[in-house]
This record gives C-alpha cells, sequence and structure tokens, in this order.
C-alpha cells in the first residue's frame, strides 16, 4: 500500500549481505534484522566459509547476535573453492553456494581459478537444486575495471549457464546494461541482485571534487546508462530482479586510505534509500515485489507475512555509525532521505 505519507510493504528479505564476524555481528546483525526478515550471509570471512562445520558455527554466532524479540533468519552460503569435498554443500546448513572469481574482491583471495575445479561442486548444487551465487567479475589485469562484469558475462557466464540447464544463478549485484539485458534473455532458473548503491551513484560519485572512498565497492559503479538501466530493471516488476544490498562495512580508517577498501555499508538506510531511488522512477508500487516478493520465490521460501511501514518522513543519514569497536561511514551519510523505516506493523485482521 502507497498512500503520499506512508508506504506499508510486506516484510522484505535481503538476498545478499555481508556481516561480518567477531565483535561486528552485535552491529550488523541489528542494523540487518531491523529491516529484514531474512538474509544471505556472504561466507568471504577470514578464513572464509569453506565447510559446513564453519557454516554451522559462523550461523550459530550470528543467531546468538539477534537481538532479543526480533525475528530474523540468517541463510547460510557456502565459499566455494579449487578443491572441495561436494559433501560440504550441507543442505541443512547451506541455502547456496557463492562463486568468487580468486582476486576479484575482500577476502576473495581463496576463491576459484577456473570452473573446471568445480564442476564436481556445480553438479552437485545443481542435484540438490541449490542456487548458485555469482561475483561475475574477470580478474585479469588487461581488463579495463569498468569493463570486468561485461567481460566475465562472454568469457564465463554463457558457458555456465549453457553447461548447468537446471542450475539456479544468481548474478549478485549487477552494474551495467550488459548484465541486466543478459539475465532477461535467460531462462527463469537466472535473477540477479541489485543494490541501493548501484540504482543511486554512476562512477562519477568516486571522483566528485576529489577521491571519494565510501563510495567505492566492487563491482565498481558505471556509466550513468549503466545505472539508467539498473533503475528500469529494478523497477521494472520482472520477477528475474530483487533486492540485495551487498551492505559491506569497513572501518574508516580502512576506507580512507592509500588503498582503500572496497564496500559500502548500506544496512542502516538500506529500505530507505531504496525507496528514494524508486520514488525517484515513479515507481513506489513496485518496490514490494522487488524487496519481498521475487526474492523468496527464485529462492523457493515462503513469503513473509508481516507487514513493515515506512512514513514520508525527512531525515538526515548520520555521518558515522558504530560497528563493533570501530566507527563506519554509512551510505548516503550527511545526505536527506525521505522515507523513513518506522519499523513492523501490527498484523491487520
Ligand atoms: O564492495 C564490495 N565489498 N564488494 C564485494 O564483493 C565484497 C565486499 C566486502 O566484503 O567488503
Ligand atoms: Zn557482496
Amino acid at each position: 500500500m502507497t498512500d503520499n505519507k506512508a508506504l506499508i510493504l510486506r516484510q522484505p528479505d535481503d538476498w545478499h549481505v555481508h556481516l561480518r564476524d567477531g565483535e561486528a555481528l552485535a552491529d550488523t546483525v541489528a542494523a540487518t534484522a531491523r529491516q529484514f526478515a531474512r538474509a544471505i550471509v556472504m561466507p568471504n570471512l577470514k578464513p572464509p566459509v569453506t565447510t559446513a562445520a564453519l557454516g554451522r558455527s559462523y550461523r550459530d554466532r550470528i543467531t546468538a547476535a539477534i537481538p532479543p524479540g526480533t525475528d530474523f533468519t540468517p541463510l547460510m552460503t557456502l565459499y566455494l573453492t579449487d578443491h572441495q569435498d561436494p559433501a560440504e554443500l550441507d543442505p541443512t546448513v547451506f541455502t547456496a553456494a557463492k562463486l568468487y572469481p580468486a582476486h576479484a574482491t575482500t577476502n576473495s583471495a581463496a576463491g576459484v581459478t577456473a570452473i573446471a575445479h568445480i564442476r564436481p561442486m556445480l553438479d552437485t548444487l545443481q542435484r540438490l537444486d541449490l542456487p548458485l551465487l555469482v561475483h561475475g567479475e574477470v580478474t585479469d589485469h588487461d581488463v579495463d575495471i569498468f569493463d570486468r562484469e561485461a567481460v566475465f558475462i562472454e568469457r564465463t557466464l554463457k558457458q555456465l549457464v549453457n553447461d548447468y540447464p537446471a542450475l539456479r544463478i544468481v548474478f549478485e549485484h549487477i552494474t551495467t546494461r550488459d548484465a541486466v539485458a543478459f539475465v532477461e534473455a535467460c531462462g527463469p532458473n537466472v535473477a540477479a541482485t541489485i543494490t541501493p548503491h548501484h540504482l543511486a551513484l554512476n562512477r562519477n560519485a568516486m571522483f566528485d571534487g576529489g577521491i571519494r572512498p565510501h563510495a567505492y565497492c566492487l563491482p565498481v559503479a558505471k556509466r550513468e546508462v549503466h545505472r539508467q538501466a539498473l533503475l528500469a530493471a529494478a523497477t521494472s516488476g520482472s520477477p528475474k530482479f530483487f533486492l540485495g544490498t551487498d551492505s559491506a562495512p569497513h572501518e574508516v580508517s580502512t576506507k580512507e586510505s592509500a588503498c582503500g577498501c572496497a564496500g559500502i555499508y548500506n544496512a542502516p538506510v538500506a529500505l530507505e534509500s531504496y525507496a528514494a531511488s524508486f520514488e525517484a522512477m515513479g515507481a513506489l508500487d513496485r518496490l514490494e515485489g522487488f524487496a519481498s516478493e521475487h526474492g523468496p520465490r527464485f529462492y523457493r521460501l515462503p513469503l513473509n507475512e508481516g507487514r513493515v511501514r515506512l512514513d514520508r518522513t525527512a531525515f538526515t543519514v548520520p555521518d558515522r555509525q558504530t560497528v563493533g569497536q570501530g566507527k563506519v561511514v554509512p551510505f548516503m551519510a550527511n545526505e536527506v532521505l525521505n522515507w523513513s523505516f518506522s519499523g513492523p506493523i501490527p498484523p491487520q485482521n
């Protein structure tokens, strides 16, 4: 339901988030569980979540960090490596498996160097009907960083989709019109997540009057024409596109550095920033499908029954958030957002 003043949505889920570990968990889990009922939790810890035992214990740590009285379910992912026993793909632990091309992003050094190495894992995923989640970028240094997603489609993803016609694949955090077109052309087994920052920023944001480390993430934001393609896809109503924040906190000093980390911490303002982008497209009525329906249908999970409310109350995003012992600059710091998240609403009779 939307009117001018309130936006009531079926309780959304986040289909891609980095909750980190240790002292960060209390804050990251609270921020995500405040807005989302479930989240697909990325496995790029140090060390990465490469076994069922590591997945189980990470899930226990997350569960222990859920604020009392909050209904939140972490959905775990297995980090694929070149040499792995398919028995680690325990469906009682994992909802999906994540393909990081080696060295593509944060903590991906143990990732996959060639698809040939993970054939047994892909066969097992297809047989168990578990989705494969893909960080879709090549890592070749001769490929321009702004082309890495488009080249990945040509060199890797097309073949993968052909070789595993029954495998459900999520092309994560897409950033290009090439990715939108590819996903649209595939069958219903291929979908994509879209982040709030890739809907809001083009690549100029990284160089706006000087170098802007808090706008740096991977895949990097692209040209405006690509942002427009992402906005069109997210607001199209197509069930192939759904919400995945890629919220990825890094302590302020590791971002504001000579070699700053990639990642944008958007969990504290996730729904508010998606709402701003959808409203700018005149498509607030499409937000619920994107945020709360397309993801669970693709993952073959029930839709959430609860509802949440956003109110048209402007607020200024704080310039710092506490995450564990450190401070993080959140997405849209110091900017004004027009919708405020007001929380769950009581069940309607
Ligand atoms: O910007 C990013 N940050 N992209 C990723 O793929 C990983 C993430 C992180 O873990 O920090
Ligand atoms: Zn991510």
